[in-house]
Formats: C-alpha cells, structure tokens, sequence
C-alpha cells in the first residue's frame, strides 16, 4: 500500500509517519520547505516533497499512485489554507483512493452536534481573534471539510477531541456527534489520533463518515464500552 502524508512534519503527521511505516506501508510526506529537516530521522524510509501543502503541483505529484491519502487540516493564515489543502487532495488524488482528513471536534457535519461552553467560549473567542491578527481563520477549515462532506470520494473526516502526548493506550473509540455521553472526557492522546487516522485507510465502514474521537482509557470511554460507542477493532 502507498500512501501519501499532506502535513508530515507536524505532531500528528509524524506519528501517522510512524504508524505507516510500521505497517510496511510505502510512504511519500508533503511539508512546508522550511519544515523538511523536521523529517531526518525517516531518512530513507520515505519520500519527501518539500512544499506548501495548498500547493496544486506538489500535492498532484504527491498522491500520484497512492491508494490513500492522509491529510492534516490546519487553519493556519487567512488566505483558504486549509480549504486550499482539501480541494487540492480532493482534485488531485486517484479515483478510488481512501482520502482521510484531520480537524477538530467544532467541525460539524449535520449540526446535530452538542458542545459544552468550554469549546464554545473557545471558538467564540479564538475565531475573531485569529482572523484579527491574521495568524489563523477557523472558517477556512469549516469550508475544507465542508468540501470533503460535499464529495463523493472515499472519504473520512477524522474528528480530534482535546490532545495530549503520551505513550499509546490504542485505537481511540468515536461515535458519531460531539455531545454523546461516550465523548465526554474530551481527551486523546495524539499518537492514538495518528492511529485512527491510519487505521481509518483501509476500514471501510469509515467512509464517508466523520467520527469524533476519544481516547479509549478516558473515564467516557471505559463507562461506555459495552454500550452504544463504537469501537474498531484493535490492532496488533
Ligand atoms: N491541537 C489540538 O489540541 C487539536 C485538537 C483537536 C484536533 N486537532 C487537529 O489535529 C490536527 C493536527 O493539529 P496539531 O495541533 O496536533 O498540530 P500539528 O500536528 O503539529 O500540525 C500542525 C501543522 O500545521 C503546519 N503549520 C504550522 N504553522 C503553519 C503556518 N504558519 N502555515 C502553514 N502551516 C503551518 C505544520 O507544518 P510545519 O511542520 O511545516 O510547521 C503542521 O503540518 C489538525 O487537523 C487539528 O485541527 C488538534
């Protein structure tokens, strides 16, 4: 399998990185030029195109004969970032590719979603202030994932609760909108989010579907297990 990593050199993208290559899986990784040295312990074991990852010509080259394609949303800036990166994967990448995005639990796809004030406040403030000072615009990844809900691609929208490092405790539970009780401890650690976002690729029942994540040792997660979360099976 060959898949493509539009954000490699992040957190996130380094541990999907990681997971991937632990698979055995080919792996190409887009990053920001200044970002590449970021990459140098993968040295050899995977292919690097330096880039912006709105940038039309390197994703096209990027995804090129990958069967899936994980991509890291982020709002950074205010000029469609983030939206940018989605059209581009969504134009680019081969017919029957499994297309998996990364975004936070305020995206949502039916509105049906709860959120507590905490994130509320959050986004109330954050959203203005961002676009302010012109340093990030939460709109632009409503808009990205909003063209991902809108295609007819193989995709999953892969929704992160709050995040924190730590070693893995396995593949995160979810369930379809943020409020269900099995949510409630809002917490994953971010290697686990890497994990699903991997894994995601070659679920099937994933497709087209936008699960909220949390990490399956939190209280919410324990409390529930038997009951209407859903869980993947775990990996070996
Ligand atoms: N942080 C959280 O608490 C949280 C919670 C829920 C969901 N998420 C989601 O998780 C994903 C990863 O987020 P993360 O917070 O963990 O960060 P991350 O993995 O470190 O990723 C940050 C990404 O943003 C890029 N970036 C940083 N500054 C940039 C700029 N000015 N212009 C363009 N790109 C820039 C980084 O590229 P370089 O390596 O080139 O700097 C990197 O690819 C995102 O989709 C986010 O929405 C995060």
């Amino acid at each position: 399998m060959k898949v493509c990593i539009i954000g490699a050199s992040g957190k996130l993208g380094q541990y999907m990185v990681e997971h991937a290559l632990a698979r055995g899986y080919e792996v190409v990784g887009v990053c920001r030029p200044e970002s590449v040295g970021k990459l140098d312990r993968f040295a050899g074991r995977m292919t690097v195109l330096p880039g912006r990852t709105d940038d039309r010509d390197v994703v096209a080259k990027a995804v090129r004969g990958c069967d899936g394609v994980l991509t890291v949303l982020v709002p950074w800036g205010v000029n469609d970032y983030a939206s940018g990166t989605a059209k581009a994967v969504l134009d680019h990448a081969e017919p029957d590719a499994r297309l998996v995005f990364s975004c936070g639990w305020h995206i949502t796809r039916d509105g049906k979603d709860r959120y507590a004030w905490p994130l509320r406040l959050l986004l109330a403030l954050f959203g203005p202030i961002g676009r302010l000072f012109r340093f990030a615009d939460l709109d632009d990844q409503v808009r990205a994932t909003n063209l991902v809900f809108a295609s007819d691609r193989r995709w999953t929208v892969v929704r992160g609760s709050d995040l924190e490092e730590g070693e893995s405790q396995g593949l995160p539970v979810w369930s379809q909108h943020v409020g269900d009780p099995v949510l409630a401890s809002n917490l994953t650690r971010r290697i686990d989010f890497a994990l699903f976002m991997v894994e995601a690729l070659t679920d099937d029942r994933l497709v087209q579907e936008a699960p909220a994540i949390v990490g399956r040792e939190t209280t919410s997660a324990r409390a529930h297990a038997s009951g209407a979360a859903r869980a993947l099976p775990a990996t070996s």
